[in-house]
């Protein structure tokens, strides 16, 4: 019997999910992958789980030639009816949603109800993206011409690429494919190649409906792979639309290679988010949200609060309590449904919460609480407050994908609010106060220059009906509800004459 968890009666579980010790890393209507064979480790004990076949670059040029084809009746079936493969699709998931929770906390080490969570933000957008499939659609404009219409026509892009990232194995796909798919287009996924089973896992439960349905499975393509697939994505003419999910780093370089070819993409990268908590704040509020937003997720979610502004009246005051709390956040397993802080992802992120202590320390912070690898299987930290900071330090101004809390201390809002904008990236932030002159200040022209502006509750936890993402270095994207589909559709302004003459446009005679 080989090593792997899944051949232990503990995780065989892990077969409800269709999954084995080999699995095969490519989708498009069958399954296959000849390329690399990487093997997932659980980041609680860096035990292997099984192993998963990649794909080739052929086989990634064989999936997108059958994913285009595929867009020909996938493109032509009703809006509505496409929107009840959807519901399908929300529904097939909702049977899985423990199972599949449970593989996300295996595989990428979040605790239990996060990756329960993260299956069921896929099943909302799901049921958005039904609502949705009968309310996509553009205006009829007044036109200044006797006997014209003027009207906007909305068109899918035809095959979305979508590129994500460890953290959110399952709900980033979740939110692209839902809505690109009621738009009327095919996907193509790549996950992130330390989480590829749970991309297999979720494209076999998408395939079943596809498949019961009798569509063509290439109507949801998955190609396993890391940098090459990725490459080959961002380069790719054929892929209309290329949403990225990852760091700045990386995504500053796929989206060079996407204006190269003029192409369209959608970019969901890193975030640098504060939260500031006023004189006026109700620290009842404060104390948990603060420690929820910077422990949560082991500090790996892209709205993890990295810097917590808290006013001088406040200050030592608020330290006190948070890092009496962090001190009884109970560390464990992340399937243990008593633990609410499990493991980093993987041993180099362990190397970076080091490397960001050390340097922390060395522009003047002081370790609160903290600051050491767990002595115990997988890739455990303590979580981490710093205080002592200047608001401008290097480190503070860097996104580490750990979980350290840096604290600072300011004086007036003008400096709060210049503060939180001041870093490259722009995806969450929030306030806490009572003051409703403040809070409009905030969300104005002056106020914070985030994605995502919250008043009296934490930088993460964000809901699927509005339109989620950031700006500046964040990428400028936005996915999920309020009018995000309009980045999976085509806007065509259409001009239709149905009188016997022909005026021009601004009173223009052409005679
Ligand atoms: N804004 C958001 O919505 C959001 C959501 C989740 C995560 N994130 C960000 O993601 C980062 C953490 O995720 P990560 O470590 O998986 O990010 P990453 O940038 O290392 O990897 C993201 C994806 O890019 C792929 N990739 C790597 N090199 C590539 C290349 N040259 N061309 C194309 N693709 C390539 C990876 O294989 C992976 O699938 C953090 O910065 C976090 O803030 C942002």
């Amino acid at each position: 019997m080989s090593g792997l968890l899944i051949n232990q009666p503990k995780y065989s579980w892990l077969k409800e999910l269709g999954l084995s010790e080999d699995n095969p890393g490519v989708y498009n209507g069958s399954w296959g992958g000849s390329g690399e064979v990487i093997t997932s480790y659980c980041p609680a004990n860096n035990e292997p789980i099984a192993r998963v076949t990649q794909a080739t670059l052929a086989e990634y040029e064989e999936t997108v030639q059958k994913t285009r084809e595929a867009w020909k009746m996938w493109a032509d079936i009703p809006a509505p009816k496409r929107g009840e493969i959807v519901r399908q699709i929300g529904d097939a998931l909702r049977k899985k949603i423990k199972v599949l929770g449970s593989l996300v906390s295996l595989e990428m080490g979040k605790i239990y109800v996060e990756g329960v969570g993260e299956v069921q933000e896929y099943v909302d957008v799901c049921d958005y993206a039904v609502g949705l499939s009968r309310m996509i659609g553009g205006p009829v404009l007044p036109s200044e011409r006797p006997g014209h219409a003027l009207i906007e026509q909305w068109n899918p892009v035809g095959l979305v690429g979508i590129i994500t990232a460890f953290n959110f194995p399952v709900a980033v796909y979740g939110w692209n494919n839902a809505i690109a798919l009621t738009c009327g287009n095919v996907c193509l996924w790549k996950g992130a190649p330390t989480t590829p089973l749970t991309s297999v896992a979720v494209t076999k439960i998408v395939a079943e409906v596809l498949e019961q349905n009798n569509l063509p499975g290439a109507i949801c393509s998955m190609t396993c792979g890391g940098a090459d697939i990725g490459t080959a994505m961002a380069k790719d003419e054929r892929v209309d639309l290329l949403s990225f999910t990852g760091s700045t780093h990386v995504g500053k370089m796929v989206a060079m290679m996407v204006q190269e070819r003029f192409g369209r993409k959608l970019l969901e990268l890193g975030g640098n988010n504060a939260i500031i908590v006023f004189e006026d704040a109700d620290l009842n509020l404060v104390v948990p949200s603060a420690v929820f937003a910077s422990v949560g997720t082991a500090g790996q979610r892209c709205t993890t609060t990295r810097r917590l502004m808290l006013h001088e009246s406040v200050h030592d005051a608020v330290v006190e309590r948070i890092a009496k709390a962090y001190k009884q956040v109970r560390i464990g397993d992340p399937w243990d449904p008593s633990t609410l802080y499990g493991p980093l992802h993987t041993k180099q992120a362990v190397d970076q919460y080091l490397a960001a202590i050390e340097q922390a320390k060395q522009q003047g912070g002081t370790l609160v609480c903290g600051g050491k690898v767990m002595d115990r299987p997988g890739n455990y930290v303590e979580p981490t407050i710093i205080t002592g900071l200047a608001h401008d330090a290097p480190i503070v101004h860097t996104e580490t994908f750990v979980p350290i809390l840096y604290v600072l201390k300011f004086k007036t809002e003008e400096e709060a609010f210049a503060w939180n904008n001041e870093v490259q990236q722009g995806l969450s932030s929030s306030i806490f106060t009572k003051d409703l002159g403040r809070v409009f200040r905030w969300l104005g022209p002056k106020g914070s220059d985030c994605g995502i502006v919250n008043v009296n509750i934490p930088t993460s936890g964000a809901e699927i009906g509005g339109a989620f993402g950031g700006e500046k270095h964040t990428g400028g994207g936005r996915e999920s509800g309020s009018d995000s589909w309009k980045q999976y559709m085509r806007r065509s302004t259409c001009t239709i004459n149905y009188s016997k003459d022909l005026p021009l446009a601004q009173g223009i005679k052409f005679e």
